[in-house]
């Protein structure tokens, strides 16, 4: 069951609300009466997610732009702003993955991940900063295991959600006496979701993840959602620079051999490598 927050008269900005986890977090930030700006790249997700948010009878608006570009994100803030008021509640949660190992992946597929993830996510708090009503404002990152746990497969988004991380904490920091706190969620893995439908294509790997989480199953957007609206809230007052799981306990250990199964079934096997071969390297003791 949800609980329920109030958060009429505030405004709420998600950089990336236009599907999935940050769609669901844009929809329940306006269900609670918050007036709620969306961005993201596709003007076709743009529209349908400003619609399916418009439901809640709150408004909302739209903007195309790329997180990787600071003045569209730079400008998309302050027309929220503009038309909606000083900005209460920042959710950065653009995001880009895809499973490839370190040694395959092109330094430009390397880069598109840490642009959007980490340099994103810069981008929306540097942008955002000027225009949050403050005290009392909220900034939260839509973080990743990835961020603390090494995955397989995963070196981009390891790298750029570690980030993401120490600058939640940085940012939490510097902007604590302006009255502004910063935290990072971290969903596990989270049903009907396009990371997922990427990390885990096969019913096979479902499956594997579901049993490695404590809990057994998957989250759903509701259940990250109704974290954000907690984090942001009154209710969580004395919370800055925190790193909050929303995971089953997913991050206790489950999540890396996940990544591990995901190798077998999606690449060659590892080659035999003997103990002379291992120490090849290694210069012997006189
Ligand atoms: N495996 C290896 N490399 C890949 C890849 C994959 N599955 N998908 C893309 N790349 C590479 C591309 O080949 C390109 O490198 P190259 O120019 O050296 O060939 C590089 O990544 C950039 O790809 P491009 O399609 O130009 O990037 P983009 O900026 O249009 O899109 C992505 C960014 C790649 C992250 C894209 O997957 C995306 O838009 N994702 C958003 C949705 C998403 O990932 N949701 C889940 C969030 S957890
Ligand atoms: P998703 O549906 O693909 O959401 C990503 C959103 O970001 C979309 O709205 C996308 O819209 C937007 N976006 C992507 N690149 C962008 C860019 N360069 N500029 C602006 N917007 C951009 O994915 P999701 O699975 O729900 O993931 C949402 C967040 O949760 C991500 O931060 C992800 O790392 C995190 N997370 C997800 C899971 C999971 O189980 N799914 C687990 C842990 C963490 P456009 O395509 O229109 O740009």
């Amino acid at each position: 069951m949800s609980v329920p927050f109030d958060y009429s008269g505030r405004t709420v900005f998600v950089a990336g609300g236009t599907s999935g986890i940050n769609l669901t977090v844009a929809q329940a930030f306006a269900e609670a009466g918050a007036a709620v700006a969306v961005l993201s790249r596709n003007p076709d997700k743009v529209n349908s997610a400003v619609a399916a948010i418009g439901e809640t009878g709150s408004p909302v608006i739209g903007f195309v732009g790329d997180v990787r570009d600071y003045d569209s994100v730079a400008g998309a803030l302050a027309a929220a702003r503009h038309q909606l008021g000083g900005l209460d509640v920042i959710i950065s949660g653009a995001a880009g993955n895809f499973p490839a190992a370190a040694r395959d992946m092109s330094p430009r597929a390397f880069a598109a991940v840490v642009d959007i993830d980490l340099k994103g996510t810069f981008n929306v708090l540097r942008a955002a900063h000027e225009h949050l009503r403050t005290p009392g404002a909220a900034v939260i990152n839509i973080s990743a295991p990835q961020s603390s746990i090494p995955m397989e497969l995963q070196s981009h988004a390891c790298a750029a959600k570690a980030g993401v991380d120490m600058l939640t904490r940085v940012c939490a920091l510097e902007w604590g006496s302006e009255g502004i706190r910063v935290n990072a969620v971290v969903p596990g893995p989270i049903a009907e979701t396009e990371g997922m439908a990427r990390l885990a294509p096969t019913p096979e790997l479902s499956r594997v993840v579901a049993e490695s989480v404590p809990l057994g199953r998957y989250g759903t957007t509701r259940e990250i959602a109704d974290c954000c609206l907690w984090l942001a809230s009154p209710s969580a007052a004395y919370i800055t620079g925190a790193i909050i799981p929303v995971d089953g306990g997913w991050s206790l250990g489950g999540a890396s051999q996940v990544f591990t199964a995901m190798r077998a079934l999606l690449t060659a096997p590892r080659p035999e490598v003997t103990p002379e071969q291992e120490g090849a390297g290694a210069v012997a003791a006189e």
